[in-house]
């Protein structure tokens, strides 16, 4: 019997909706494989940064650390300002753990929809490496001018070589374990000043790779090729800001962002890493127990991979298939009319 440490945010929205249902799976799944999880509940959400003016405590990560992973829901409420809830919780957990990879796979399954002509099932299978902890996402510069007629905002963009190289060799090696295809999101023509650098280091990992084909395409061209032609990819690796914003856009190719799932990883497992569904808290949905849940139980699938337990990750996601493969429970997202709840059960029922 192995028992993993897990420390569990559910946050707000819906995050307080789908966590339950990822750790019922979690439960379900584990009782077939002599896994328990010990979870840890933490209320670090905007509702405790209301009662006591902070997301988590000042001890946050030191407590977080002590676990095995984490496992969180979504942050963020109406009437509190996005980037204290982000600051506050998500950002520097992101960063405290190195987690410097954001994986987020994408996949058409059987039984749904896509926007997309060019998509069917089976069609698309593939995942955005996003590197997660600098880039425009940086802390540096980050300041607003105001006091004057010309007001301003400015923040540095930060691409180190050891950032971005660590995160490069990862795509590198997860394209050569997949299909042996990586395209590097990029912005080379000159106007932004760091992307040069970026495919400067693209080209010294490949050399590294040399059984992976890889190209690259600008970020603008590259989102309508994904529109156009979305089964062609395999690995898509892209900075921070790229990577956010492609990760929603395949997302809503594969039918809906309440399927996506994402892994916040220390390769190196020097520290905890952190699974959460690519989504927000929804606040437009929250507190009508109609969320999907896939999203979150696909990231649990995801934890599971990381803590070793790869054929107990590759039930949940085939069961989370068979569900949109033989029946017509879907939650509203999807056009169906199914809750959290039957949705989650669905899915329990074919583990
Ligand atoms: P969002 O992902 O919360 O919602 C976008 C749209 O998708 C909404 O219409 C929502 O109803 C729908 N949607 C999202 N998840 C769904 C699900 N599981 N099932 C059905 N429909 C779903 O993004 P947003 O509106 O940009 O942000 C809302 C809040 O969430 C903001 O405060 C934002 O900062 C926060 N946010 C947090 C995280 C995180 O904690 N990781 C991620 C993204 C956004
Ligand atoms: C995500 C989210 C976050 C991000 C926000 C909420 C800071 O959109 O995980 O994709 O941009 O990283
Ligand atoms: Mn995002």
């Amino acid at each position: 019997m192995t028992t993993h440490r897990i420390a569990v945010i559910p946050g707000d929205g819906i995050g307080q909706e789908v966590t339950p249902a990822a750790l019922e799976v979690l439960d379900a799944v584990g009782r077939r494989h002599d896994v328990t999880f010990a979870y840890t509940p933490l209320d670090w959400s905007c509702a405790r940064y209301r009662r006591e003016g902070a997301m988590m405590p000042e001890d946050g990560i030191e407590r977080l650390r002590a676990h095995d992973a984490v496992f969180l829901g979504a942050v963020g409420a109406p009437g509190v300002p996005d980037h204290v809830s982000l600051w506050g919780l998500l950002i520097p957990v992101r960063r405290a753990f190195r987690q410097y990879v954001n994986l987020r796979p994408v996949r058409v399954f059987e039984g749904l929809e896509s926007p997309l002509r060019t998509a069917g099932p089976g069609d698309v299978d593939l995942v955005v490496v996003r590197e997660n902890t600098e880039g425009e996402y940086s802390e540096i510069g980050g300041r607003l001018h105001r006091g004057f007629p010309e007001e301003m905002a400015v923040q540095e963009a930060v691409f180190t070589r050891a950032g971005v190289t660590r995160v490069l060799d990862y795509a590198f090696g997860r394209a050569g374990r997949r299909a042996g295809r990586l395209t590097s999101a990029t912005k080379s023509n000159g106007i932004v000043h760091t992307m040069p650098f970026w495919d400067e280091l693209v080209r010294e990992r490949a050399a590294e790779h040399p059984k992976v084909a890889w190209d690259q395409e600008h970020i603008d061209a590259l989102c309508a090729k994904v529109v156009l032609d979305p089964g062609r990819f395999d690995v898509i690796v892209a900075s921070n800001l790229f990577g956010d914003i492609l990760s929603d856009l395949t997302a809503a190719v594969a039918g809906s962002i309440g399927i996506a799932p994402s892994a916040n990883l220390n390769p190196e497992r020097a520290y905890p890493s952190m699974f959460e569904p690519v989504h927000g808290s929804a606040p437009d949905i929250a507190g009508r127990g109609i969320a999907n849940p896939v999203g979150a139980v696909w990231s649990a699938a995801l934890m599971l991979d990381h803590l070793g337990h790869e054929r107990a990750g590759a039930e949940v996601v085939a069961a989370i298939a068979a569900t949109l493969a033989a029946t017509d429970v879907r939650t509203p997202d999807l056009g169906g009319s199914a809750t959290t709840e039957e949705f989650t059960r669905a899915v329990i029922a074919r583990l």
